[in-house]
């Protein structure tokens, strides 16, 4: 405001609106929330179906025109590491400076489609999301950046078209094979409803979670230094079950699509044969959540697919570590939990649990006291409510949901 703070200071608070509302004109804003992965471990890139809920936390963008060519990001969590060049000139941040690669990807694939705008800008970032607790806080920047581009340069793309701009932006500039779960589920979160996405057709759908039910993470705080590469390797173990298994069933295209016999059959490298029984057997769970879901199948029941997912991620895709099966184990055990796993790419990370409402905060610090005896560690906890997806925001309206 600079200059006029003090005139502004002295007028009524819609006075004060109305000046900055003709201040700020050109100014743009949005919003993506960070996500859980409700259920279907590492079955989006193998062309399964996966359940995802938006959570009531995320990333927010602010877009400013600026006179001069230079674009310029800044973050209030990254104070000293914001990036500034010119659109042709983009390349990959390393070190303190990499969290800028998920904006600069988006900015690269809008500018290939030529959905930049014409002047420069700065994008301001700002998260009500805990940082480094697997809910996605990469998609979510993603996300926000798009949209808010977007506005600036006076277009718009459909849902299905910005969740995949996102994703392509993170496997070919940031580098991870990932697949469309946390771009999709951010993008088309709905209030209530989980996010239903079947990433072979790429079908985004919603259905709704029962009532009385919450959702609650536990984060380790543990990040493996080899995490991406993990998930690299992950991914690759299962396009090589996949081929070797094309040899005997050309026709198939998934992972997802072999049934436990077939894959038993193959006479696959243990490893493979693992990582494709978890494939196989996590899409069933998937299918008889929703199904279950459709008809009414008690909250109990469809609770012990979770529970049975984190059995097979740690036995069967070997993505879980101690910690995180200490924690699915004893809220699986708690009475109020419907059911718990590990939720994303694993190897560290946090523990879902999707619970009845009358779990508490002191439920939760019991849990917490338990790892605390472990591993001598205090962890983080968080409540969330399925909420509403990527948009536009009106910079006047918004404020930060505290139903944390
Ligand atoms: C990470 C990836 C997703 C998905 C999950 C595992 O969150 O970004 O695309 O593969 O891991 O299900």
């Amino acid at each position: 405001m600079g200059d006029h703070g003090f005139f502004l200071d002295h007028m009524k608070k819609e006075d004060h609106k109305k000046a900055f509302a003709e201040y700020a004109k050109d100014w743009c804003f949005s919003f993506a929330p960070g996500r859980i992965e409700f259920l279907g471990n590492h079955l989006d890139y193998n062309g399964g179906e996966v359940l995802g809920m938006a959570v009531n936390a995320g990333i927010y963008c602010l877009g400013v025109p600026q006179p001069h060519n230079q674009i310029s990001f800044f973050s209030e969590s990254f104070e000293d590491s914001g990036w500034s060049g010119e659109i042709d000139k983009i390349e990959r941040q390393s070190g303190k400076f990499s969290w800028n690669n998920y904006t600069l990807g988006v900015l690269k694939e809008l500018h290939s489609q030529n959905l930049t705008p014409k002047k420069a800008f700065r994008l301001i970032f700002t998260s009500d999301l805990p940082t480094s607790v697997g809910l996605s806080s990469s998609a979510a920047l993603e996300l926000a950046s798009a949209l808010t581009i977007l506005q600036l340069a006076g277009k718009s793309l459909p849902k299905k078209e910005l969740a995949n701009l996102c994703r392509l932006a993170e496997n070919e500039f940031v580098g991870l094979p990932c697949g469309i779960l946390d771009q999709g589920t951010s993008a088309f979160g709905k209030k209530d409803h989980l996010v239903h996405i079947d990433c072979d057709d790429e079908v985004f759908g919603n259905i709704p979670i029962p009532a009385e039910s919450e959702v609650w993470i536990f984060n380790t705080g543990i990040k493996h230094d080899l995490v991406d590469s993990l998930y690299s390797t992950r991914h690759q173990e299962c396009m090589d079950a996949l081929k070797e298994g094309r040899k005997r069933f050309p026709d198939k295209d998934k992972l997802t699509s072999f049934s436990l016999d077939e894959i038993n059959e193959l006479n696959l490298p243990e490893n493979l044969r693992k990582r494709a029984t978890h494939v196989s057997q996590e899409q069933l769970r998937v299918q008889s959540f929703r199904t279950g879901l459709a008809s009414n199948a008690s909250p109990e029941e469809l609770g012990k697919l979770l529970a049975e997912s984190h059995a097979s991620s740690s036995q069967n895709f070997e993505n879980s570590c101690r910690e995180l099966d200490f924690l699915a184990e004893h809220l699986n055990q708690h009475d109020a939990v419907l059911g718990a796993r590990l939720t994303g790419g694993g190897f560290g990370g946090a523990v879902m649990a999707w619970t009845q409402s009358n779990f508490s905060k002191k439920d939760a610090k019991e849990i917490v006291s338990l790892y605390h005896q472990e591993f001598g560690q205090e962890i983080d906890y968080h409540n969330f409510l399925p909420s509403d997806g990527a948009r536009k925001e009106d910079i006047l309206k918004v404020e930060p949901d505290s139903n944390q």
